[in-house]
């Protein structure tokens, strides 16, 4: 019933799998040209362009990115790796130009930088798949991001949002279900009163999967028990607690 109404466009994004391993080859020429240019149509927040794109096929600088995002061997393995920044440096410029005074001391510019770059980066996400590449998102990117920016030369008001690998996929991972769409699509109001018996529904959904095995006892566990234990991170470098010190030294305000 729901899928009735796919379009091409929508199969495809059912058909989504974050890909981490790719084939050497490299991208034919413009190819990222012609992907960066068709999602730079994405909705922008008061048609404002928050966002820069550092694309990076350097052996040597996807070596250090991969390291400073974790050790991500993906990053070294795919032919180009993305960075999306939050950017607000230009639009700086714009003012000086236009001898206006910038304002960036509230959270709320730095918020509409990230949804701007955001909708860049999954728009992108779809241009690739749509070329049958595959891509996987890099959160890690803010995990040292001082070392990030500086190894990409970041100015003042712009910051790395999420990294993306890019190449043709080596493999072809099964995917991943989300949660049941009332969890997720509430009618007229937020319903708290369902969430228990979504939830068991989907642990159920996920533990018949086996997506999810304990390394030493081979137990089986559910998205619940995953999502749990990651939501407890405690540790300041999973935490990734440099994240408001260092906005605030690329100008940053978060008032
Ligand atoms: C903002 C963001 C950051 C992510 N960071 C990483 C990452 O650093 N490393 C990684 O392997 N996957 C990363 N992912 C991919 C997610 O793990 C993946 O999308 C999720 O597990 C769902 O799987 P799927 O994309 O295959 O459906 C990230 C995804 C998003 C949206």
């Amino acid at each position: 019933m729901i899928r009735e109404f796919d379009t091409p466009l929508m199969k495809e994004m059912r058909g989504h799998r974050s890909i981490r391993q790719y084939k050497p080859d490299r991208l034919p020429a413009g190819m990222v040209q012609a992907i960066i240019s068709s999602a730079q149509m994405a909705s922008t927040s008061s048609f404002l362009q928050f966002y820069s794109v550092v694309a990076v096929e350097d052996v040597g600088r996807k070596d250090r990115l991969a390291e400073l995002c974790g050790n991500q061997e993906h990053i070294r393995q795919c032919p180009i790796f993305l960075v999306f920044c939050a950017d607000v440096h230009r639009l700086k410029r714009v003012c000086e130009r236009e001898g206006t005074r910038i304002q960036t001391k509230h959270v709320e510019s730095f918020l509409i930088a990230t949804v701007d770059a955001a909708l860049l980066a999954q728009n992108v996400a779809l241009a690739a798949e749509s070329l049958g590449l595959g891509i996987v998102f890099i959160g890690g990117i803010r995990s040292r991001p001082r070392e990030v920016i500086a190894e990409l030369e970041l100015p003042d008001l712009v910051f790395p949002i999420t990294g993306m690998c890019l190449g043709y996929p080596a493999v072809d991972p099964p995917r991943k279900p989300r949660l049941p769409l009332p969890a997720v699509l509430h009618c007229e109001r937020y319903q708290t009163e369902e969430i228990d018996t979504h939830l068991d529904a989907y642990d159920e959904r996920i533990i018949g999967l086996e997506m999810f095995e304990h390394l030493e006892t081979g137990e089986v566990y559910g998205w619940m028990a995953r999502a749990a234990r990651r939501m407890a991170y405690a540790d300041p470098e999973r935490l990734r607690v440099d994240v408001g010190p260092v906005l605030r030294q690329q100008g940053f305000g978060l008032e």
